[in-house]
């Protein structure tokens, strides 16, 4: 049989409109070897959540698997739509939820499985996400050897750990996002699993993590409340990475990162 690579685009956190139209003009001319495009949306409307109208436009763009975090509730429609969103997933660590916490998706070098699951460590009180994804992957891997997490979390050492305890069970990739700044970590362990601490984010260049700098600062100043725009100054950063994979064994062999400035165009 002819040896099938399959390479996976996996953008950052993509924040609000800068994000987004950032997104759409990398992907107008992306390579043509990519095989499927994943991208976590959870700050895509506005900074917090998702309209259905921006779901339905990021599926335009051509994201195949739009994963998500802690911020995909915060646009209150999501509870009208999630359940028929078929390219969105959710954490499947939530201990009841609407919508699913991982998909299997069709490519033109066979099938993808992708889990989104969050971290517990400096975040809210989640259930823990080692037996729901255990249980996925056992169940996914009868359809195919390619499986991917979106890993949604703070801390480094739990991110990398899972990655780590996970290649044991032949996952193909373990991204990081969340944070939405991107590390100079990837790897893949145990010749199996490409891993990256964070992949970043994709939003307004000038800005604090996709947000305006002055809301940010009056923030950390007062550490009263404060009402976090989006910033808004005409550059956009694309924070992702690729990841090659082979579609027979599942095994990852190659991960690498993309980091660009762009100037938006309306
Ligand atoms: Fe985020
Ligand atoms: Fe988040």
């Amino acid at each position: 049989m002819q040896e099938q690579k399959l390479k996976i685009l996996f953008f950052g956190d993509i924040v609000g409109k800068a994000g987004r139209y950032a997104v759409r003009d990398f992907l107008a001319d992306k390579s043509s070897d990519i095989d499927f495009v994943v991208a976590n949306v959870e700050n895509a409307s506005h900074g917090f959540g998702l309209t259905e109208k921006n779901y339905n436009e990021l599926s335009e763009y051509g994201i195949d698997c739009m994963t998500s975090g802690n911020h995909i509730w915060d646009k209150k429609e999501i509870l009208n739509y999630i359940d028929d969103a078929e390219r969105l997933i959710r954490p499947i660590n939530y201990p009841e939820a609407q919508g699913r916490g991982y998909g299997i998706f069709e490519t033109p070098k066979g099938k993808i499985a992708v889990i989104n699951a969050l971290g517990r460590n400096f975040m809210p009180v989640f259930d823990s996400p080692r037996y729901p994804i255990e249980k996925v992957v056992e169940t996914v891997k009868q359809e195919t050897k390619v499986i991917l997490i979106d890993f949604h979390a703070e801390a480094s050492a739990e991110k990398m750990c899972y990655a780590k305890y996970f290649s044991q069970f032949g996952v193909s990739a373990l991204i990081g996002t969340h944070t939405h700044v991107q590390t100079a970590d990837e790897r893949i362990f145990d010749g199996q699993t490409a891993y990256i601490t964070d992949v970043g984010y994709c939003g307004d260049y000038e800005s604090i993590i996709g947000m305006d700098y002055e809301s940010s600062l009056s923030h950390i100043l007062t550490m009263l409340p404060s009402r976090f725009e989006v910033a808004n100054s005409g550059s956009a950063v694309i924070n992702a990475v690729t990841v090659t994979v082979d579609a027979e064994t599942g095994k990852a062999e190659e991960i690498n990162r993309i980091n660009i400035k762009t100037v938006l165009q309306e």
